[in-house]
């Protein structure tokens, strides 16, 4: 679909922009767009055609290719198809002897993008292997339904930016700086979730290492795809190394014009960082006097981390939160249809919940149906969840039977009378709630620490 709707996209561009009488037939796109699994092909190294009838091989590639834009006649197009194949077939004998690859062969299917002749005297930056830009909208899928096989793969093709937690777009960041020819741009919109998260550590390294990053645009929890919050950014990087990062950073805060010019919001509101910004994994996206502040308070004070002894909790995951999720009126309704219902039905808070100093109340419930409950006792519950029976079955997180929730050792804790949670926030106004404490080294505006007691 995305590869038809490229296509679609370009031959219209050449119908809109056509000046003249008659417009000429519309080119072949098989060779300029091209389908397959983008990552677990072979990395597209810089390959030197040694020998000379490699470099006739190549030659002969793109005059084919060339001509199969717009071919003559239909016979025509079927007999340079042919040629084609046949000279991708040899060159992939030639550069993977007796391999046979998983996903798409970068350097067979663009040779001509990726293969150079030996002679080849590189004055000119056309004339590098690689392409000129990468321009990505990689999907987003969370490591835990990323399939066991591809995961291996993944982890053998890109070690410096695996980890077990990655979400697949981290790999399509190592893939597209692996297509860049040196100088070369790179231009994604994806979550912005790999500038903090533990998974991005080794990405965030690679990047800062080995590209020149010119802008980020940031959206925040803006919803910019109305199906997810994906938290979506656009990273805009050379392939190219550089000796301190400054790029143009802008926090996006509302949809409202001249959203969707992003352009004209970044001239308005973009800021540039300075290099200690980007110090290798330690990504800080906020000014010279804010990070300065930060690294004080680092000094003498005691890490959250530490204070609370390590442990931070993921929360629950239910697999399936339209079956667990219950607002107050439903939760009414179970308990007075049998009052049991009341023991497995604890309050929620989502993330979104946890608001400066307070956790928003949404009167929102949690069905907690923990490995081992008996079922049996609480009936009311078991027929709402048996309305989702077929979707609980095929949950990845799910306990023993399709009514339980997934294995989880830290329930008490977050369900206890005394569970918390802990919210930092940055504000120079003075928290009126809860317990508050002010960090030891005291910067130039005020940093709280604040927790939050949810009683149940
Ligand atoms: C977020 S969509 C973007 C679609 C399109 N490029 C656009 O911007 O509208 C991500 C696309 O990546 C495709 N995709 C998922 N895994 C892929 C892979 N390993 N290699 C290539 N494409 C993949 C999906 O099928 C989907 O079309």
């Amino acid at each position: 679909m995305a590869v038809n709707l490229a296509r679609l996209r370009l031959w219209l561009a050449l119908a809109v922009e056509f000046q003249g009488e008659v417009p000429p037939p519309l080119p072949n796109l098989d060779f300029k767009i091209e389908l397959g699994d983008s990552l677990t092909g072979p990395a597209p190294a810089d390959a030197v055609c040694q020998d000379i009838f490699r470099h006739h091989d190549l030659k002969q590639l793109r005059e084919l290719k060339a001509r199969f834009l717009r071919p003559r006649s239909g016979s025509e197009r079927e007999d340079l198809l042919r040629q084609i194949e046949e000279l991708e077939q040899s060159i992939a004998d030639w550069i993977h002897p007796g391999e046979e690859t998983d996903g798409f062969d970068w350097q067979v299917r663009f040779a001509e993008v990726f293969l150079r002749p030996v002679e080849q005297e590189i004055a000119d930056p056309e004339d590098l292997p690689g392409f000129d830009i990468v321009l990505t909208n990689p999907p987003y899928v969370r490591h835990g339904l990323i399939p066991a096989r591809v995961k291996r793969l993944l982890q053998r093709r890109f070690p410096h930016v695996h980890d077990g937690a990655a979400d697949l777009y981290v790999y399509f960041y190592a893939r597209a700086i692996e297509l860049l020819k040196p100088g070369g741009v790179l231009a994604f919109i994806s979550s912005n979730k790999w500038f903090r998260a533990g998974y991005g550590r080794k990405l965030r390294s690679f990047v800062a290492r080995e590209c020149a990053i010119q802008s980020i645009t940031d959206f925040g929890e803006l919803p910019v795809f109305e199906s997810a919050a994906t938290f979506p950014m656009v990273f805009i990087a050379l392939r190219q190394r550089c000796a301190g990062q400054t790029p143009l950073f802008t926090q996006i805060r509302s949809l409202e014009p001249p959203y969707p010019d992003v352009l004209e919001l970044v001239r308005r509101d973009g800021r540039r960082l300075p290099p200690e910004a980007f110090q290798e994994d330690c990504w800080t996206m906020t000014d010279l006097e804010t990070i300065q502040m930060l690294r004080q308070m680092e000094i003498g004070t005691l890490p959250l981390g530490e204070y609370v002894n390590g442990q931070f909790y993921y929360g629950i995951k239910t697999g399936f939160n339209t079956a667990f999720f219950i607002d107050g009126t439903k939760r009414a309704e179970l308990i007075a249809q049998d009052p049991a219902s009341a023991e497995i039905i604890r309050p929620l808070a989502v993330g979104d919940d946890i608001r400066k100093w307070r956790i928003r109340d949404r009167d929102r419930w949690l069905i907690l149906t923990r490995i081992g409950v008996d079922i049996a006792r609480y009936p009311a519950v078991f027929a709402h969840l048996g309305g989702w029976q077929r979707q609980l079955e095929k949950r990845y997180d799910r306990g023993d039977y399709w009514w339980e929730l997934r294995a989880c050792s830290y329930y008490e804790r977050l369900t206890g009378r005394r569970s918390c949670i802990l919210s930092l926030r940055w504000s120079p106004a003075s928290p009126t709630t809860a317990t508050a404490a002010s960090p030891t080294t005291k910067p130039s505006s005020s940093l709280w620490m604040i927790c939050f007691c949810s009683g149940s």
